[in-house]
């Protein structure tokens, strides 16, 4: 069985249709003090159920798939999942500075005592090394790189793939192999939420290629455009901007256009006017890979 939170029924009906599983609604309306109401329509006892809720803004999801997962259980479902396409809550993985929380730990704690399993897309592990670190549940990872490379074949000519960053080499490397693309890989220093400095290697050999951009997320929007910049002052073309998670806050858009770029193309992880790469099908495989697996341990109890 399957439920999208509200936002989340397109993703979710892709779902659906690769897998054939049942549809549960639910609904999510808040009191005029803000709290959180929450009903299933459909009886939900004895089934497999996975909740589809993408996890950008999270505080204002979180609290409410909480509720969803525990009341799920309370009803009897025998097993629930989570399928959040992006998945918040990975950056602060460690304590930078005196004080702070680690927030990445916390919010996976939360979430792995209300669910059983969990399938997403690219999560941002930067100093961790697998999922399987910070949550304790049986999870998959979808790497959007397949379905990123099928993209740049069908719609850039001469592709120079481009990491705007060294933790970006790894998806720039696999995607350049994937579309038999070369790649090069910038290097940033991150200054502030919205600042950072960006270093390119020589790109001037590649001035009959189109650039790339690749990075799993466009948030402030700000690595692209600065890397764009550098892109153009090496002679080449505005980039193609290409990211996993189109999480975009308010003036994202706006700093891209001003770095001269005007193509950006994105995956379905967050619904946004940018998508243009389907990765359903991939997590579909996963889903169903995660449940074959969660299935074996239930009857092996
Ligand atoms: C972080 O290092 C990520 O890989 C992205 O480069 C980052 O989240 C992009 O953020 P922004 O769009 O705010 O520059």
């Amino acid at each position: 069985m399957i439920c999208a939170l509200p936002g989340n029924e397109p993703f979710a009906e892709r779902l659906r249709n690769e897998l054939g599983m049942d549809r549960i609604e639910m609904e999510w309306r808040r009191f005029p003090d803000g709290e959180s109401y929450i009903r299933f329509r459909q009886e939900v006892k004895g089934g497999d159920l996975a909740l589809v809720c993408t996890l950008n803004d999270p505080d204002s999801k979180a609290l409410a798939l909480l509720f969803a997962a525990r009341t799920a259980r309370e009803l009897g479902a025998s097993r629930v999942g989570l399928i959040a396409p992006y998945l918040g809550y990975m950056r602060q993985d460690r304590r930078f500075n005196p004080g702070e929380a680690v927030t990445s730990v916390h919010f996976a704690r939360l979430m792995a005592d209300a669910f059983d399993w969990l399938v997403t897309v690219d999560p941002h592990l930067h100093r961790r090394s697998s999922l399987g670190e910070i949550y304790p549940i049986p999870s998959r990872v979808v790497a959007a790189a397949p379905a990123m490379a099928q993209w740049i074949k069908a719609n850039v000519s001469r592709p120079l793939v481009v990491g705007p960053d060294s933790e970006s080499e790894q998806w720039a490397a696999e995607v350049a192999a994937a579309c038999g693309a070369p790649h090069a890989v910038m290097s940033k220093t991150r200054l502030g939420d919205r600042r950072v400095e960006i270093e390119a290697p020589p790109l001037a050999q590649w001035k009959d290629h189109t650039a790339v951009l690749l990075d799993d997320i466009i948030s402030s929007g700000r690595t692209m455009a600065l890397a764009a910049v550098k892109i153009r002052e090496a002679g080449l073309d505005a980039p193609v901007c290409l990211g996993v998670h189109a999480v975009f806050s308010s003036d994202a858009m706006g700093a891209l256009r001003q770095a001269g770029v005007t193509q950006v193309a994105t995956t379905n992880t967050i619904a946004h006017g940018t998508n243009a790469v389907d990765v359903a099908p991939l997590v579909a495989r996963a889903v169903t890979s995660i449940h074959e697996e969660t299935n074996h341990a239930l009857h092996a109890r």
